[in-house]
């Protein structure tokens, strides 16, 4: 699908709207956010703040890795508790997101984790519900994107087995 990043909200309720629908799953729902450098997912979570009634700014945790902020509970059903905010650019490795706390976060249904560059921890531990690939399009401020929900919990590998994107760089 081609969207505008000047519409991204309306994509980003959409991502919303998934993972509330995976309903009660009994630890956190995990989303993933793939494409390259300035493709969109930080904007993509910002405006996924503004509709979760986030009041602090959000920023990209590039060097903090992972940022919590709370959510309204007026806003979006109350399904989800918290936003976890995870830049994994700078990992090399699973045992890095567990050095952050990464699993206690993963165990708690009330916490929606949104992971930006999940292919830097190629491992089967890390496993997600849903996986968004952000691509250029052909004009400025254009970008090709894919939602996909997974069945069941699928790992970053089966993730990125999808949209074909395992190149010699990340292997
Ligand atoms: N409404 C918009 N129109 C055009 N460009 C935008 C708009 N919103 C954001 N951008 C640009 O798109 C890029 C998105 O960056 P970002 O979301 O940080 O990407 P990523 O997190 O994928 O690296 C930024 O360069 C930003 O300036
Ligand atoms: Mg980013």
């Amino acid at each position: 699908m081609v969207i505008q990043l000047e519409h991204i909200d309306t994509f980003a309720k959409e991502i919303l709207d998934e993972a509330r629908g995976l309903g009660p799953i009994g630890r956190a729902a995990v989303v993933f956010l793939s494409g390259d450098l300035g493709a969109g997912k930080t904007t993509t979570v910002q405006a996924m703040g503004k509709i979760l009634g986030i009041k602090e700014d959000i920023t990209s945790p590039t060097f903090v890795i992972l940022k919590k902020y709370e959510i309204d509970r007026d806003m979006f059903g109350g399904r989800f508790e918290y936003l976890i905010h995870i830049d994994a650019y700078r990992l090399k490795s699973f045992t890095e997101l567990q050095k952050i706390k990464f699993e206690n976060y993963a165990e708690d249904e009330k916490n929606l984790i949104i992971v930006e560059w999940p292919e830097m921890v190629k491992d089967e531990k890390l496993v997600g519900d849903i996986g968004v690939r952000f691509e250029y399009g052909d004009k400025e401020g254009e970008r090709k994107v894919e939602l996909t929900k997974f069945d069941k919990s699928s790992s970053v590998i089966d993730f990125l087995n999808t949209f074909f994107i395992i190149t010699d760089f990340f292997k």
